[in-house]
């Protein structure tokens, strides 16, 4: 793998952005407070005695459980942010600051590079992982890494993500009346342009946030036409219990928040 030098600041390290970003639920409190982690979590397995890469790993929360909790045999995260490896560090430092301390121990290792254009080892690992960053990337990055995660990957490994749901990442437009969740039946998501991939700019955090749209299928043909085989896909929304129990939220049942696929290369 290569150190990544980007030639524009990452939103990830953009002050203003970076300053929201930080307050989420699941920036403070990390997988507890992340919805769809359960799920994630059984997509997982056991990861046991395997050596994990994150793509676009932020704070380090499941590198660490990854490394600290679920026993993997080692564990390497990857992000483009500066401040977020930074971050994950200081909570690493925190958080087992017996790890660090010893050479040569159980302790998570970062590197900074630009997922567009991140080269993999051959064969180097047993589960690649990725959480809520592949959205970042367009179509034919997307296609790149996933081919790159494929050649890094041994017989019988794993690629397992998650991104926004493409729904939620389609364009909305401008004259677009939101309602409250669970109130009239004013359109919430529309689906305009659906077909269109490209980049969608949200002010989300801080103004001017891009994001990038693509389908449903075009994800999944970039998973089949890098060779593995499809093993889960996820479209999560909360479940009925949950939004009895927390009625505001009805609404988002609305249409799914997020993609999760589990993907194998044969073995
Ligand atoms: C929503 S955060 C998710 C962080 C973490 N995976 C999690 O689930 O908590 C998205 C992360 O992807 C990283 N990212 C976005 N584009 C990237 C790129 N081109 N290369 C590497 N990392 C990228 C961001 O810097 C950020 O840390």
């Amino acid at each position: 793998m290569s150190q990544a030098e980007p030639s524009v600041l990452p939103i990830y390290d953009r002050p203003d952005f970076y300053s929201g970003y930080s307050k989420l639920a699941r920036s403070v409190d990390g997988l507890p407070s992340a919805h769809e982690w359960p799920t994630l979590r059984k997509m997982l397995g056991d990861i046991s005695n395997v050596r994990v890469l994150d793509l676009g790993c932020g704070f380090g929360y499941f590198c660490r459980w990854a490394q600290h909790e679920a026993g993997a045999r080692s564990v390497h995260g990857v992000d483009v942010s500066a401040r977020m490896l930074e971050r994950a560090r200081e909570l690493d430092a925190d958080m087992h600051p017996q790890q660090q301390q010893q050479e040569g121990s159980k302790a998570v290792s970062y590197s900074r590079e630009d997922l567009k254009t991140i080269t993999l080892e051959k064969g180097r690992y047993d589960l690649v992982y990725s959480s809520l960053a592949l959205h970042y990337l367009p179509t034919p990055s997307f296609q790149r890494l996933v081919r790159e995660v494929r050649n890094t990957l041994v017989p019988g490994g794993r690629f397992v993500f998650s991104v926004e749901h493409p729904i939620f990442t389609a364009p909305i437009p401008p004259d677009t009346t939101f309602r409250a969740s669970g109130e009239g039946d004013a359109r919430m998501w529309p689906l305009d342009s659906y077909a269109d991939e490209g980049p969608r700019v949200r002010n989300w955090l801080a103004d001017g946030v891009i994001k990038q749209h693509r389908t449903v299928e075009a994800y999944v043909s970039g998973v089949l036409e890098a060779g593995f085989v499809l093993k889960e896909l996820r479209e999560w929304m909360p479940s009925e219990e949950y939004v009895r129990e927390n009625p505001t939220d009805a609404g988002e049942r609305d249409r799914p928040l997020f993609l999760l696929i589990a993907a194998e290369v044969r073995k």
